[in-house]
């Protein structure tokens, strides 16, 4: 599990240009669904294209745990033999989900309104994380939770004997959240209702969709009320998983920043509700082509070429959060690279990720020399412009996959090399960032090849 292990650092040298293609694995959200949702289903589903990291594994491990077989059968393809809504049959030890919200959060949803109790663990990034926030909608479902100050991971969730039918505004801008109800109300008798006051990843609803399951969508006020009928069967499905933009957002990022470099990168998942970054990065002056693909399972998809470019800064707006809000860090670092200022609105949520993220990047950029300035929902970043980045730094990584990735791509343009203190969270959601980057031409050394 992600950060049981010894600590691994990684540093960053400057680098020359990146040229190439560069197949970044699945996506996480989607990973996460596809087996999920595959469990639920009455049947053999084939996922191709499966992120292979570690919050996607610990997930198929809890599947296992709760009576679906899944099993491996090739690189990225898994075959889901499920046990249908309600079928799930009460795992006989602690679910560990490693370092996965998402993980921890959609199964707990998954398993609210069946009659068994199971007990929920993570690592040490996990168990601080909110818990309350999933608890609270899960209760009105029947079920009962019991954990620590806050919610917090370890938790035993009781599932609903006799569920009812929720309707629940969320409070929070969360596809976890909304997820997790939309999972648990299959298994409910009656119409689910999630009024989401902003748009989050719609990846449930379409999968649910592809599924077979009855899911209607309206649009309200700018944002989104979503009823799902319950007791549905679900049928087997064929999945394939697109290309994570998240991940695909380091090599962007790299390429971007990094003199005469020139990527490709095709088969990018491009759903509109996780495309923000791509917006910000056109206002910034980012040169990017997007050539769409056909969407197959209903995702849409596009291979990425991108150049190096000069960025100006700008400002974000709030209402833009939840459509790029794991790639706020990385942002941080282009916007470091750039000419003028970049302000982050509305970006309190980041507090309650792997780490504070917020926190993480403004200690990490002041240390690499770049003057930040931040608040409880605010990150301000004051560009050096291109090539200004001073580095030279050991940055902490906090057990987040995502701020470890982007020191190391801040290390690749800086004038001195950048550590991180533990690249081991990287296998979460990216297992093969170092190789991929320095087949391209980055220069990323493990500790042992430093002293080597
Ligand atoms: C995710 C939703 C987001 C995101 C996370 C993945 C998902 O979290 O940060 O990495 O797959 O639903 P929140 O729902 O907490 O915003």
């Amino acid at each position: 599990m992600a950060g049981h292990g010894a600590r691994v650092p990684m540093t960053s040298h400057p680098c020359g240009p990146l040229s190439g293609t560069v197949e970044v694995p699945g996506d996480k959200s989607v990973s996460h669904r596809a087996l999920i949702l595959g469990a639920m289903a009455v049947g053999e589903s084939r996922i191709r294209g499966l992120l292979e990291g570690q919050d996607v594994l610990d997930t198929a491990a809890a599947m296992r745990a709760f009576g679906a077989r899944v099993e491996r059968t090739g690189n990225g393809e898994w075959l889901v033999h499920g046990v249908g809504v309600g079928g799930f049959g009460e795992p006989e030890d602690v679910i560990d989900c490693g370092n996965s919200g998402t993980g921890a959060r959609l199964v707990m949803g998954a398993m609210a309104t069946s009659p068994i109790t199971a007990t929920f663990t993570g690592d040490a990034s996990l168990r601080s994380r909110p818990m309350k926030r999933i608890v609270e909608p899960l209760s009105k479902f029947g079920a009962h939770a019991y954990g620590r100050e806050g919610g917090r991971l370890p938790l035993t969730l009781i599932g609903a004997r006799h569920p009812v039918p929720v309707r629940y505004t969320l409070p929070v801008a969360s596809a976890q959240v909304k997820s997790a109800v939309l999972l648990a109300g299959l298994n409910a008798p009656g119409e689910t209702v999630v009024v989401e006051p902003q748009p989050t990843r719609d990846h449930t609803e379409r999968m649910l969709s592809h599924f077979g399951a009855e899911i209607r969508v309206d649009e309200k006020d700018g944002g989104r009320i979503i009823t799902l009928y319950g007791l549905p069967e679900l049928g087997p499905q064929e999945i394939v998983v697109p290309r994570d933009p998240s991940s695909a957002a380091f090599l962007v990022a790299a390429a971007l920043t990094v003199p005469g470099s020139e990527v490709l990168i095709p088969g990018v998942g491009l759903n509109s509700t996780r495309a923000g970054l791509y917006e910000t990065l056109l206002e910034m002056g980012a040169e990017i082509e997007f050539e769409d693909v056909d969407d197959e399972g209903g995702e849409p998809m596009a291979n990425l070429r991108v150049r190096h470019s000069t960025l100006t800064g700008v400002e974000v707006p709030p209402e833009r959060a939840p459509s790029m809000i794991d790639e706020y860090p990385i942002l941080a670092v282009l916007a470091a690279n750039a000419e003028g200022t970049t302000v982050m609105r509305g970006v309190r949520e980041l507090r309650v990720k792997e780490s504070d993220r917020i926190d993480a990047m403004a200690r990490g950029l002041e240390a690499c020399g770049v003057r930040v300035e931040e608040d409880e929902d605010t990150l301000v970043v004051h560009g050096a412009g291109p090539g200004g980045v001073r580095g030279g730094a050991t940055v902490a990584a906090r057990l987040d996959h995502r701020i470890a990735m982007s020191f190391l791509c801040l290390g690749m343009v800086a004038r001195h090399p950048v550590t991180v203190d533990d690249a081991g969270p990287i296998a979460t959601s990216f297992p093969t960032f170092e190789p991929l980057m320095n087949g391209v031409g980055a220069d990323l050394r493990m500790a042992a090849e430093e002293v080597a």
